[in-house]
């Protein structure tokens, strides 16, 4: 390859990652601007994007579908819980799991209840309350104490 064409091509290549870049800064900045500081908003962003609220970073985790996925997409919005062909899921409201008299499970019987430890250890373990590994669709996410801490203020307050 000429010499001239190769810097033609490393011309394009700069160019193409620098507008790139601003059509992320130009997506990303507003969303980033209109999170917001409290608990329960941090604790929104997580439940619907599974990103940490300051550097937007993925948050990691394993298992799961292989690909990223938030608390919303497998649970709802509402966080009532779904029904697919691939997986059902729970409702994990705080008012669900901590439900004295027993979470409500996706088919009507009654679970054990959640303190918020044990919700926590379901997220970053995969074990449920009685200390049984949940089905392998639910990730296991490593996440710090704030960000559970956040994701809880935001699961007290779904409906
Ligand atoms: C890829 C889909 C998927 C994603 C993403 C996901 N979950 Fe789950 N989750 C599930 C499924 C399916 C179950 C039920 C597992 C079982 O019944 O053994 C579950 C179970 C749970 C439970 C235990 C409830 C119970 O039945 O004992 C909690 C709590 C939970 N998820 C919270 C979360 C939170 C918080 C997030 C986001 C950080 C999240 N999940 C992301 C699919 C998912």
């Amino acid at each position: 390859m000429r010499r001239s064409t190769r810097l033609l091509i490393l011309a394009l290549v700069l160019l193409g990652t620098g507008l790139a870049g601003l059509l992320l800064v130009g997506t990303i900045a507003p969303a980033v601007r209109s999170r917001g500081g409290s608990a329960e908003d941090r604790g929104r962003w997580i439940f619907q994007t599974s990103t940490d609220p300051d550097t937007g970073i993925p948050i990691p985790a394993s298992g799961g579908m292989m690909m990223h996925m938030a608390c919303a997409d497998c649970h709802g919005l509402n966080g009532r819980g779904l029904r697919t062909p691939m997986f059902v899921s729970p409702d994990i409201r705080y008012r669900n799991l901590t439900d004295p008299a027993g979470m409500v499970e996706p088919d009507g019987s009654r679970g054990h209840t959640y303190t918020d430890e044990l919700i926590k250890r379901a997220i970053t373990q995969g074990i449920d309350a009685e200390g049984q590994p949940l089905a392998w669709p639910m990730p296991r996410w490593q996440m710090t104490e704030q960000q559970l801490n956040d994701l809880l203020a935001y699961l007290k307050t779904l409906p």
